[in-house]
């Protein structure tokens, strides 16, 4: 649920306070030409400090939190690399080594433990971005460790990095997870869209590509690329070139992305489109989590209504649903079959909608909330912004129930009361609120 998909987390400003203190102080050494030097020292420190730290948040292409996230990580050595190895090693007869991308986010958490579970080798990989808070991919992260994934701290823009990990375990699957998710976060921060899911998304396909054996990847596409096209239900054959976003418009970009390494290398590829994914461990940019945390504080919540009084929809779908789709596209993927950077053969090219069939508006949301939550609500009906949000999604999955067997089976009431309990209990346990 795309407006409703962001929190507009404002990246903190730096502010130079002038210290009148200094200047009193200073007067009375004013003859000493060592307090001068001091004084005018300290004036050229303060400027290159604002220049450093002023100038860049001008441009907002510059106030990418990815500078930051480019830093270089601490990966490599011995230590590591057994770290690596041990939590790829594959456990049961037949089982799979997946590098999960995007593992300590929400439905990489989910998928991860889902495939360790049943005894595939699991090495997650994630940068920890600030775009939500960082202390909950923390605490997915302790989750995952305690059942024996290992997430590498790092970019899947980072080729050096990529290269390494496909060096130490020979990777039979890629499940591609990782990316810049929400609609409106675009208006502060593109470049981080072009960064995770264009440039990210491209590094990762070419290190796939070169790879050897070469892993059949399986990736998150989304049901945005829908995008304006008001034929419902969505089904995998309809167009998909109205992007209604900048988010949209790059997992479009991906797909194509996705059929040109298919095409040109011989990688087998899945893209998978979630419809609003939710549940426990979820993520606190999307309406029915912070609709849950605002309920419980009593603010009024807003209710988005489309042109001439048009109800605001979503084909809620439920985490464990998307995991048994995750899981049997990764089931179903045939093997790639290029070597040596080298196509041998034409390779497996699917795409899937993954949703739950049923649209529920809005409105319905927040009244399931309230019941479960016990607090009266106070709406406030408004206008849905034209920034991204489409009004309606419904998923046709047919495809997916006949090719993966894919059938959900949790309705959003009752995918709801696991979500509120798990956050009740999250957020009681000594944890702050969230956000
Ligand atoms: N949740 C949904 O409703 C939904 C709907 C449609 C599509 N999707 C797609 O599914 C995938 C998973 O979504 P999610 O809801 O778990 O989102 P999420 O934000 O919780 O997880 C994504 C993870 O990827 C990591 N990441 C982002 N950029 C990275 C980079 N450059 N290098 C390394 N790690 C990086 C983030 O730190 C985060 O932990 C995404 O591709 C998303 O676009 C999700
Ligand atoms: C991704 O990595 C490449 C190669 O290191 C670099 O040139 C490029 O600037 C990066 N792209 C983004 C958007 O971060
Ligand atoms: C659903 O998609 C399938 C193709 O996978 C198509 O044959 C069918 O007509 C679609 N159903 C509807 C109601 O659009």
């Amino acid at each position: 649920m795309s407006h409703l998909d962001d929190i507009p987390s404002t990246p903190g400003k730096f502010k130079m306070e002038k210290s009148p203190f200094i200047h009193s102080r200073m007067r009375w050494h004013w003859q000493s030409s060592l307090a001068k030097l001091t004084f005018w020292s300290i004036v050229f420190f303060c400027l290159i400090l604002i220049f450093f730290f002023r100038s860049p948040s001008s441009n907002p292409l510059l106030q990418d939190p990815y500078r930051r996230s480019l830093r270089t990580y601490n990966w490599g050595g011995p230590a590591w690399e057994k770290r690596v190895r041990s939590s790829a090693r594959v456990r049961s007869r037949n089982g799979f080594s997946v590098l999960v991308t995007g593992a300590a986010g929400f439905v990489g958490t989910h998928v991860s433990s889902a495939l360790k579970k049943r005894g595939d080798g699991v090495l997650g990989l994630d940068n920890f971005n600030d775009y939500y808070d960082p202390s909950l991919k923390r605490a997915r992260q302790e989750l995952l460790e305690r059942s024996g994934v290992f997430i590498v701290e790092g970019d899947i823009n980072d080729s050096a990095l990529l290269m390494k990990l496909f060096e130490v375990v020979a990777f039979t699957h890629v499940m591609h997870l990782a990316a810049q998710a929400g609609v409106r976060y675009a208006m502060e921060n593109p470049g981080s869209y072009v960064h995770s899911n264009i440039a990210g998304f491209v590094n990762l396909l070419e290190v796939c590509k070169s790879a050897n054996p070469q892993p059949a990847i399986v990736w998150a596409s989304s049901s945005s690329v829908y995008g304006l096209n008001n034929k419902v239900p969505f089904s995998e054959k309809d167009r998909t070139d109205q992007p209604a976003s900048l988010y949209a418009a790059t997992k479009k970009a991906g797909e194509e992305i996705a059929h040109t390494y298919n095409h040109i290398y011989g990688l087998s590829l899945t893209g998978l489109r979630f419809f609003t994914v939710y549940g426990p461990w979820g993520r606190p940019d999307m309406a029915y989590f912070f609709f849950t945390r605002d309920i419980l504080k009593r603010k009024p919540i807003p209710i988005f209504e489309a042109a001439n009084h048009g109800t605001v929809a979503r084909d809620f779908t439920y985490i464990d649903d998307i995991v048994k789709g995750c899981l049997a596209a990764l089931d179903t993927a045939e093997k790639s079959t290029g070597t040596g950077g080298k196509k041998k053969g034409p390779a497996q090219l699917r795409v899937y909608n993954l949703g739950n069939t049923s649209p529920v508006p809005v409105s319905t949301l927040v009244s399931i909330l309230e019941r479960l939550l016990k607090v009266k609500v106070k709406r406030n009906i408004m206008k849905l912004p034209r920034n991204g949000d489409v009004q309606f999604t419904h998923a046709n999955v047919s495809l997916a129930q006949r090719e993966l067997g894919y059938k959900p089976t949790t309705d959003l009431q009752t995918g709801l009361k696991k979500f509120v309990k798990w956050y009740t209990s999250f957020y009681s346990g000594g944890k702050k609120a969230a956000g």
